[in-house]
């Protein structure tokens, strides 16, 4: 499942990480690739141990925390520290077709991290810059994503994607992983959709007996699938 989910970030928050952004130091992203992604990835990121970045890193955390529909999409076990990458219009920069690494080093118990989910959190408006189309091929088609500013995009690690060349402009992104209590991204979709079709039943039709059964087998079929 590829989720849209609008608002993550307020205007607020977005200009902050902006401004910040503004005075960051900028490393080549290949620094967390390996060789395959290396030979495809061209752009920049800010050096994840910098504190200006762990900063960064921590208002987008919290505001992921407090977002009910990311929650009930990802049911997050693990996320990784949310970086932050920039493309350029001045050398085409672009990242071509790759995958995701399957684990990742964790700063947090056990250490590791499986990536189960993708995320882009679109810090630029899209009219300010062409190009740098987020590009997700999986099963079902290609799907082109280019959000406004403080929107994520949500997509399973197992798609192959890439950015496409921004040809005017900066592009200007948070990305991150996670790692899901649900693995499957048919069986947490399944969940997802019955979630919501629960809260709005919930929303419209008010508390009855068939919604409290509906929410019983909600977390009963958590309960069953869940590894924690
Ligand atoms: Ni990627």
């Amino acid at each position: 499942m590829l989720l849209h989910i609008p608002g993550v970030l307020n205007a607020e928050e977005v200009r902050s990480l902006r401004d910040r952004l503004e005075s960051s130091e900028w490393v080549d992203g290949r620094a967390t690739v390996g060789t395959a992604g290396a030979k495809v990835k061209n752009n920049r990121q800010a050096p994840a141990n910098a504190p200006a970045s762990i900063e960064m890193a921590g208002i987008v955390t919290a505001a992921l925390k407090r977002n009910a529909l990311f929650f009930s999409a990802a049911l997050p076990l693990r996320i990784a520290q949310p970086l932050f990458n920039r493309y350029d219009a001045e050398n085409l920069e672009h990242y071509g077709f790759h995958v995701d690494g399957a684990v990742r080093a964790h700063d947090q118990s056990p250490g590791w991290l499986r990536t189960d989910l993708s995320a882009t959190l679109f810090l630029c408006e899209p009219e300010e810059y062409d190009g740098g189309d987020l590009t997700v091929r999986d099963t079902y088609g290609v799907h082109e994503v280019k959000l406004p500013a403080g929107d994520m995009v949500l997509y399973p690690s197992t798609s192959v994607h890439c950015v496409t060349p921004v040809t005017r402009g900066s592009r200007l992104c948070s990305f991150l992983w996670m790692q899901s209590m649900i693995r499957n991204d048919g069986k947490r979709t399944m969940l997802f959709e019955l979630d919501q079709a629960i809260q709005s039943l919930r929303a419209r039709c008010g508390e009855s007996e068939e919604l409290l059964t509906l929410t019983n087998h909600y977390h009963n079929l958590l309960r069953e699938w869940s590894e924690i």
